[in-house]
């Protein structure tokens, strides 16, 4: 089977390898000419944990190529449209531009049963939408058709997840193209991966819903944690025994600085945008709270620094350990960690940033900040040292160590994770977030 991959971000330069492992003829189209010209050269374009040996594996066999030219797809059987739907500019909703492009491009080129399926994340009614313009594009006696197949793989672990999926989700409107998904996904399947088969609508919901449900769990331990901070009480003592309770469960339940990336905090507003297109915003006006929970965490640990600095970050030396969304990546879209540089930054605070993978697209987006090779580095003079994302190379760091080059002993963990008894014990002031 032959599989073109539209889009090599995050989504669609994994999902291209994984096809490839599957045993596919792949080809990855994109815009982005120096990204292809990586790629083809076996080099990811990101930090993706696994993503580099996939890739020289498959470009080697030639099983897996890139171009930016479009019309590469036509000789493909099946068509997965990966590109992204960031948030508008100043808006709520999702930009389909990239979408809408792609299909656009992709439906003229379309001849027999080509299948197109999409995985992007997109409002609810976007794939009956383009499979009324795909038909109307398509080259006469063309039985293409449209299916959704949404993605749920997680940043730092995109090839597991592509690999080995923890359920299949089918949005599809004929027995054909369940059949065709069903063929493509033989190994997981046969691995027994759970599938639901279901129609667009739902298909799409899953994902939208999916990322609400996740970031509702991190935004209520959140306010579990400023309620904690009250009273004096421990949110990670808290949320061990909540999660006690099978009901609730463990994971996500991290309190901290919050959530960022490029998936939860963009998905969460564009599905409170459709749901109000829809006349049906007051379903999901709890995630404006939940949004709102989320950037309160950065303000919170902006002023929590302020105050270990007695009152002003102006002139004072800050250390920022971490600037990615989180660790084993270098994505740093809407990185809390950075928003909080930022913020300290233009209160008149000397910040330098470290990160073990993403200290260049931090450059990029904050030139103005201060990038250091090493913790040790970033943390020399610091009058306070922030922990911000939570790289297992910090929770090994030396307490000891790095107390020796700071100016003064105090330490923000943003991530609630860092041996508090051995950063105490070793002189510093450890602050937690919802924690004594
Ligand atoms: C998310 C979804 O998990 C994934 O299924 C979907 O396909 C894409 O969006 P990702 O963006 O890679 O994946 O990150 P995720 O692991 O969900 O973490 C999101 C953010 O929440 C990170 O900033 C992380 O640090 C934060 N987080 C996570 C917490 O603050 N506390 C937690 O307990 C868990």
């Amino acid at each position: 089977m032959r599989i073109s991959v539209i889009g090599t971000g995050y989504l669609g330069a994994v999902h291209a390898a994984g096809m490839a492992d599957l045993g596919y003829d792949v080809v990855g189209i994109d815009v982005d000419e120096p990204k292809i010209e990586a790629l083809n050269a076996a080099k990811a374009p990101i930090h993706e944990p696994g993503l580099n040996e996939l890739l020289e594996t498959h470009v080697a066999s030639g099983r897996l190529r890139f171009t930016t030219d479009f019309s590469a797809a036509a000789d493909a059987d099946v068509h997965f449209i990966c590109v992204g739907t960031p948030q508008l500019p100043g808006r709520l909703d999702a930009d389909m531009r990239y979408v809408d492009a792609a299909v656009e491009a992709l439906a003229p080129l379309l001849t027999g049963d080509a299948l197109v399926v999409g995985k992007s994340t997109v409002p609810v009614g976007t794939a009956d939408r383009l499979a009324k313009r795909m038909a109307g594009l398509v080259p006469p006696g063309s039985t293409a058709e449209l299916a959704w197949n949404p993605e749920f793989l997680r940043e730092g672990f995109a090839v597991e997840d592509t690999l080995r999926p923890d359920r299949l989700v089918f949005g599809v409107r004929s027995k054909n193209a369940e059949d065709r998904l069903r063929e493509i996904y033989a190994t997981a399947l046969a691995a027994d991966t759970p599938l639901v088969v279901t129609d667009f609508e739902t298909a799409e919901l899953v994902k939208v819903s999916a990322n609400a449900f996740l970031a509702t769990k991190i935004s209520f331990i959140n306010a579990m944690s400023e309620i904690c901070e009250r009273v004096g009480a421990d949110v990670t003592k808290l949320a061990d025994a909540i999660g006690y309770d099978e009901r609730i469960g463990r994971k996500f339940l991290n309190a901290g600085i919050g959530f960022g990336g490029g998936c939860l905090p963009k998905d969460i507003r564009a599905f409170i945008a459709r749901a109000g297109e829809l006349g049906q915003g007051q379903s999901l006006n709890f995630l404006v709270e939940v949004d709102r929970v989320n950037l309160r965490r950065r303000t919170h640990v902006t002023d929590l620094t302020r105050q270990l600095l007695h009152g002003s970050a102006a002139g004072q030396n800050v250390a920022v350990l971490g600037a990615a969304f989180k660790p084993n990546s270098d994505d740093v879209r809407d990185s809390p960690a950075l928003n909080v540089a930022g913020q300290l930054h233009l209160q008149g605070a000397h910040v330098t940033v470290y990160d073990p993978e993403a200290n260049e697209n931090a450059r990029a987006n904050f030139p103005t900040l201060a990038y250091a090779g090493s913790a040790l580095e970033a943390c020399r003079d610091a009058d306070v040292v922030l922990h911000l994302t939570e790289w297992s190379e910090f929770r090994e760091l030396d307490p000891a160590e790095l107390g020796e080059v700071v100016r003064s002993r105090n330490v923000i963990d943003g991530r609630n994770c860092l041996d508090v008894e051995a950063w105490r014990a070793a002189g510093w002031n450890y602050r937690g977030l919802g924690r004594p």
